[in-house]
């Protein structure tokens, strides 16, 4: 099956084209503990742009600007990602473009539109079986512009859409290795660990999540961000913080400060992350002039708060529940000392940790496209008559 993935939720517009084929164990006797070794999957055509330079001076994604650069980069990014597939394409005449329809689809998106007519006149249908958009959770008028952008593909070219959670998406990235299914046992437990969100989930088979902790207030990425822009770092600010806490650690660098570790010891599996932004603050505001090397120190202990708590909670959750599996998936799963800790702790008590590339774990379409493909074989396709964008889509409501 060949499934186009579409992703609009935040500040990546990206578009992948997929090969996929086999299982993910559905229906297979040992589904409810092992993964199915069946499923593989090529990828065809992948395209991405960020936006991430033209929100820095927002500190933050800017909804709007998000918006409109979606619209502008959709068009650009198919071509380029249907032109490394070389797919073969059925011309599509002209006369049979109902433009009225697409006008209709896309009439929120009249910049989208006009790159769209003559897109579709030049170029035939792809050799694609569906397509899979993300359709929540994110940013609103982010995700109906990926949306209305499939809705309008799905008609002119006649396929099925399925409609993405964002977070299984992130979920099924880690649990592949080398365009396979890695091979671990479920209940899986997930840290997802975003911009916008910080949970734990558990999962007992594919398709089937329960949230089981999340943030109070702010997400860890948010956390990360936040603080780089304190210390006027570039958004998005947890690759720069990253760096800093390295230099600081390789330069035996340490503080006296000592920054909270909130909810640490709590008996649940909940997090908060906004008093700890807090505290760094309140460190940067009573030390003006701020030099490179408090900068650097500081860096490193928030790090280590952030990864303590992380670490910590999901050592709990994988008590609670006897989690043989535990994956790390979202943008700041690409930070390597949260990585590392993790990893450290699981062995110990021997539990599988999944991981993806890092440059897979922030937002990309090959993981709408997978996560997609997922729900296409199910045959579980959306109705697009009804198929909306919900910013605040939770996991845990599938069962
Ligand atoms: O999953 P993602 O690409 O987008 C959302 O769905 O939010 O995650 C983006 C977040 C940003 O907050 C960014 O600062 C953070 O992931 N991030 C990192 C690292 N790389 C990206 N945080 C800490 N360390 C990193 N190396
Ligand atoms: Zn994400």
């Amino acid at each position: 099956m060949r499934i186009l993935g579409i992703e609009t939720s935040c500040d990546e517009t990206a578009i992948c084209l997929i090969e996929a084929e086999g299982d993910f164990g559905i229906g297979s006797p040992k589904s409810e503990t092992k993964a199915a070794p069946n499923f593989k999957y090529k990828i065809l055509g992948n395209a991405l742009i960020s936006q991430a330079a033209l929100h820095t001076e927002y500190g933050g994604v800017f909804p709007n600007l998000a918006k409109r650069e979606h619209a502008k980069n959709l068009v650009p990014l198919l071509e380029k990602c249907l032109h490394e597939t070389n797919s073969p394409r059925q011309g599509l005449a002209l006369p049979r473009l109902n433009i009225a329809e697409l006008q209709t689809t896309l009439s929120r998106e009249p910049e989208l539109l006009k790159q769209l007519i003559p897109f579709l006149e030049q170029h035939g249908k792809p050799d694609i079986d569906a397509l899979a958009v993300t359709h929540g959770p994110g940013l609103e008028p982010a995700l109906w512009v990926g949306l209305n952008f499939a809705k309008a593909l799905s008609k002119v070219w006649n396929v099925p859409i399925v409609g993405v959670n964002h977070m299984e998406g992130h979920i099924v990235m880690s649990m592949m290795e080398g365009g396979h299914l890695a091979s671990f046992e479920f209940p899986v437990l997930a840290l997802l660990i975003s911009g916008g969100h910080t949970e734990l989930v558990l999962s007992k088979r594919f398709g089937s999540y329960k949230l089981i902790g999340q943030t109070r207030d702010d997400a860890a990425g948010e956390a990360f961000d936040k603080v780089a822009r304190m210390m006027q770092l570039p958004y998005p600010g947890g690759p720069h913080i990253s760096a800093l806490a390295k230099k600081a650690r390789e330069e035996n660098l340490t503080t006296d400060v000592k920054l909270p570790r909130p909810m640490l010891n709590e008996n649940n599996l909940d997090f908060s992350f906004s008093g700890l932004k807090t505290a760094v603050l309140r460190v940067l505001e009573s030390s003006a002039p701020i030099s490179d090397t408090l900068k650097k120190k500081l860096a490193r202990e928030f790090e280590d708060a952030v990864a303590d708590v992380l670490v910590a909670k999901t050592l709990r959750a994988v008590e609670t529940y006897g989690a043989n599996t535990v994956l790390i998936g979202g943008g700041v799963s690409a930070n390597t000392y949260i990585r590392a800790e993790l990893k450290k702790r699981l062995d110990e008590v021997s539990s599988k940790l999944l991981v993806c590339p890092p440059e897979l774990a922030t937002d990309n379409a090959l993981m709408i496209a997978l996560a997609g493909y997922f729900h296409a074989q199910k045959r579980e396709f959306a109705d697009i008559t009804t198929l909306k964008a919900n910013g605040n889509l939770r996991l845990g409501d599938i069962s």
